[in-house]
């Protein structure tokens, strides 16, 4: 495994870039103060910038090491920075990730998250040199397994009763891409 940390990547419609503390203002406006982008997430949502201030301080200093993933993901239509696509939990002994993403509620549905993941998934593959990326979301979040089926996951099942969100305990829906299968769909390794 390489630890090349968060790097720049541009897809035809988003720069992912590392975060900048002058990034409080639109994260916290574009999707971590709305409860409706956190419904599904541990998290709850930010009560004020100030929060989500503090949360960049904590973040920024942790791109010195090498096995920190952790992408803004800024527009280029509009210069905005409206969402983050990042791994919540590495398994360096099986070179393995798992992923987590969120985005302001104005920009769903235009495919935005699956260019991201697809891009980031490219990286972690191909430059990170990791063989298993995977992703979890809660069965009555369908929308997030779309995101990962269109980034070329596969389901691979559901854990009863395995995660806790803001609508408490519930059922996980896993999907996973393989570093060998991944190559052989044509993805730009
Ligand atoms: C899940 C999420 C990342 C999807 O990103 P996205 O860029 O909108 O993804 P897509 O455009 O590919 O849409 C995915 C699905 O969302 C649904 N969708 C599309 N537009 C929508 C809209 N305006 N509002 C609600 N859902 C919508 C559709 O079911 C779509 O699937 P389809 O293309 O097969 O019809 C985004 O909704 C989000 O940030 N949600 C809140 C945070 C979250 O749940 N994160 C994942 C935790 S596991």
């Amino acid at each position: 495994m390489n630890k090349t940390g968060t790097q720049t990547i541009e897809t035809e419609r988003l720069i992912l870039r590392r975060f900048r503390i002058d990034d409080a203002e639109d994260m916290f406006r574009n999707w971590a103060s709305d409860p409706e982008v956190t419904q599904y997430l541990t998290w709850p949502a930010h009560p004020n910038v100030d929060l989500t201030r503090m949360l960049l301080n904590d973040w920024i200093p942790r791109y010195e090491d090498g096995g920190y993933f952790n992408w803004a993901m800024k527009s280029k239509e509009n210069g905005q920075v409206i969402g983050n696509i990042s791994v919540v939990t590495l398994l360096e002994d099986i070179e393995a990730a798992e992923m987590g993403y969120c985005m302001g509620r104005a920009y769903w549905g235009r495919g935005l998250m699956p260019e991201a993941l697809k891009a980031v998934m490219d990286y972690l593959f191909g430059t990170v040199g990791l063989n298993r990326i995977a992703a979890a979301h809660d069965v009555n979040n369908p929308k997030s397994g779309r995101v990962m089926e269109k980034a070329g996951m596969k389901l691979e099942g559901v854990l009863r009763q395995a995660g806790k969100n803001n609508t408490g305990v519930c059922d996980m829906v896993w999907h996973a891409a393989l570093r060998n299968e991944w190559k052989k769909e044509g993805a730009d390794l």
